[in-house]
């Protein structure tokens, strides 16, 4: 069941203090990926929590992905890579946001995503929200529905989700 899900991410969830900066406490996921079972386990939880039908999985790059393509596989749905700054051929449609020092950028292609479909968004983590917020607004500029948003970890004391509206979002583990 979810409770059991929830104590597997807590234990496979790795805290790296320090990094990628000093006084930041870094969520590594990489021993849940490791772990077939529980890595299932999760994709199941994310998938049973869906609420209606979804036509396309958005992952952001890079740990959005992992999570994006078996979930959409396990939905019956596409995935959409959002990616970073230059990877795709094009054309592309673009949304900017802020980071701490300085702008990043996200990316689609937007023929893969028709104007109607119903785009599920995919992270590992929401900590700003704005990451998240650039994705939504990217997949509603190619006139695409944002059905919902679904994360392993919310990092509640960012308030990233003040970003995302009214979008329901799931959310796996809670951390202060
Ligand atoms: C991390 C994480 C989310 C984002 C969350 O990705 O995977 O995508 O940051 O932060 P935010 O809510 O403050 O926007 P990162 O940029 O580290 O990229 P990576 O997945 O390639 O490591």
């Amino acid at each position: 069941g979810r409770a059991a899900v929830l104590a597997r991410i807590d234990e496979l969830v790795r805290l790296v203090p320090d990094y990628p900066q000093p006084g930041v406490l870094f969520r590594d996921i990489t021993p849940l990926l490791a772990d077939g079972e529980a890595f299932a386990a999760v994709i199941d939880q994310l998938a049973a929590s869906v609420g209606g039908p979804v036509d396309l999985v958005a992952g952001m790059e890079a740990r959005g992905f992992l999570l994006a393509a078996p979930l959409a596989v396990a939905l019956g749905a596409g995935v959409i890579p959002v990616r970073k700054a230059g990877k795709l051929p094009g054309p592309t449609v673009v949304e900017h946001y802020q980071l701490e020092y300085g702008e990043a950028s996200v990316e689609v292609h937007p023929f893969t995503v028709p104007e109607g479909s119903r785009v599920l968004v995919v992270d590992d983590v929401l900590a700003t929200g704005g990451t998240a917020a650039a994705t939504v607004r990217l997949i509603e500029s190619c006139g695409a529905h944002v059905v919902g948003l679904s994360f392993l970890v919310e990092l509640d004391g960012l308030a990233g989700r003040q970003q995302l509206g009214e979008h329901p979002i799931d959310v796996l583990v809670h951390v202060p």
